[in-house]
């Protein structure tokens, strides 16, 4: 299809993409604001508040750490763990009746056979197995305790929560946190120690969690390690990392040493550290004969955040190599699933929250991109980088879009910046819309 320059040529399916996308970086934009409030306040003297955040209310004082910006961080955790849960219990109730129904298949088979003692002990055994226990979660590197109480209140089937820190008054913060949130201690532990080794001891006690959180200062590296040790086979692993300083390529020698990769110092760097970090956690699997997929990943503000289920399969950690940076149809599908169930949860749809969801604008906008990134794309193109290169003005992004949409690619944004493109067009093309534009000035001069 011929394209008029200085025009957008529109089809049905360019239109539906440019709206959606203009959309979403609006609900971003806008959703911007929601990070820098804090949720409501109580001053209880000059030194203490108790800020509420979620279902959560927190005494904040200056002994411990607590980040409001960070509050985008814990609920999109939390969303992405309401959901996990969920997934958690379909997936326990579809293992319960394939029991049910082979025990059964076995009980008659068993009964011709003559042998009905056998099938009676298997019935029980699979009525005895039916109730579902609920979740165990671990924030490893608590602070204030805040993100545990969130998971132990607003995420559903949640059995037990552990939080942990090596800090005395962070501790002590946690558990007066926890008296204030009225939370059973018997379901709550609080537990003063080194996360790495907290988690060791939990795995070798065979206490293993079903939902970790690492959200460190700097790298998470040093605890992946006992994290993937302490989890249970399908369970989730939520990791923060906040050093972009190394991730994103000004420290190669430093990231090399922390995540096992060089990174190039380049635009797309936030992609860039994203791969890293969940290279890096793979690699970790891969030694426990584990491996990881990836459910939402995401750079934001100053750090990335990826949240992978891990499970425990030999045949498919000797796939590695292959794995690392080239996820396969299915996993990509299953990850936009799982972006999509975080979207329709309650507390994202206007009118039908009951609790002070601060971010979910900024949640929207966020993941209603990455719905619709090119994830086997690894690339981008910074669309302003090239306007700038080719020394032409910089058209509406849309312009760019119709074009390599009209000649039959697929292109979509990417979650950071507006300005960014990933297509499967081949750079011929993509260069042939910026050499149109050259020319087209020259005519116009
Ligand atoms: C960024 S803060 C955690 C913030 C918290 N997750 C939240 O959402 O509010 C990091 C915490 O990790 C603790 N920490 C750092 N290294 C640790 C380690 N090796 N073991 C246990 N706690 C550690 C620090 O004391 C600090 O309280």
């Amino acid at each position: 299809m011929a394209l008029r320059l200085g025009s957008t040529v529109c089809t049905e399916k360019t239109c539906t993409a440019r709206k959606s996308s203009a959309n979403n970086f609006s609900i971003l934009r806008a959703g911007l604001f929601e990070t820098r409030r804090t949720g409501p306040v109580q001053h209880i003297n000059q030194e203490l508040l108790v800020v509420e955040e979620g279902r959560a209310k927190i005494l904040v004082g200056k002994d411990v750490f607590y980040n409001p910006v960070q509050c985008f961080n814990r609920d999109i955790s939390i969303l992405v763990a309401k959901t996990f849960a969920e997934v958690r219990r379909t997936e326990f109730e579809q293992k319960q009746q394939k029991k049910i129904f082979s025990s059964q298949h076995v009980a008659t088979s068993v009964e011709t056979d003559g042998r009905p003692l056998k099938a009676k002990r298997m019935e029980s055994q699979s009525t005895e197995e039916k109730k579902f226990a609920g979740l165990a979660c671990l924030d490893a590197l608590s602070a204030s305790g805040l993100r545990g109480l969130r998971y132990f209140l607003e995420v559903p089937y949640v059995r037990e929560v552990a939080v942990n820190d090596f800090d005395e008054h962070a501790v002590e913060s946690a558990k007066r946190n926890a008296t204030l949130n009225r939370i059973p201690p018997e379901r709550f532990e609080v537990h003063c120690g080194d996360a790495s080794f907290f988690m060791y001891e939990r795995a070798i006690a065979q206490k293993s969690f079903d939902i970790i959180d690492l959200d460190p200062y700097g790298t998470a590296a040093p605890f992946l390690d006992a994290a993937l040790n302490a989890i249970c086979d399908g369970g989730m692993l939520g990791v923060t990392c906040t050093d972009m300083g190394v991730l994103a390529g000004n420290h190669p020698g430093t990231c090399y040493s922390k995540y096992g990769c060089i990174p190039q110092k380049a635009k797309y760097c936030h992609e860039m550290a994203i791969r890293i970090l969940l290279g890096s956690i793979a690699q970790h699997a891969g030694r426990q004969e584990k491996v990881i997929i990836p459910l939402v990943s995401i750079s934001v503000d100053f750090y990335v955040r990826c949240f992978v289920r891990v499970f425990h399969s030999p045949v498919r950690a000797k796939a590695l190599p292959c794995a690392l940076g080239n996820q396969n149809e299915q996993e990509l599908n299953n990850s936009n699933e799982i972006i999509q169930s975080v979207l329709n949860e309650d507390e994202l749809k206007e009118g039908r929250n009951e609790v002070d969801f601060r971010t979910k604008k900024r949640i929207q906008g966020i993941l209603g991109i990455q719905m619709r990134e090119l994830q086997d794309i690894p690339l981008i193109y910074s669309y302003g980088d090239l306007c700038g290169f080719f020394r032409i003005k910089q058209y509406p992004i849309a312009l760019f879009i119709s074009y390599l949409l009209c000649q039959g690619y697929r292109v979509s944004q990417f979650h950071t910046d507006g300005l960014y493109v990933k297509t499967d067009a081949p750079p011929r093309i993509v260069f042939e819309f910026f050499i149109i534009q050259v020319m087209r000035l020259d005519e116009d001069v």
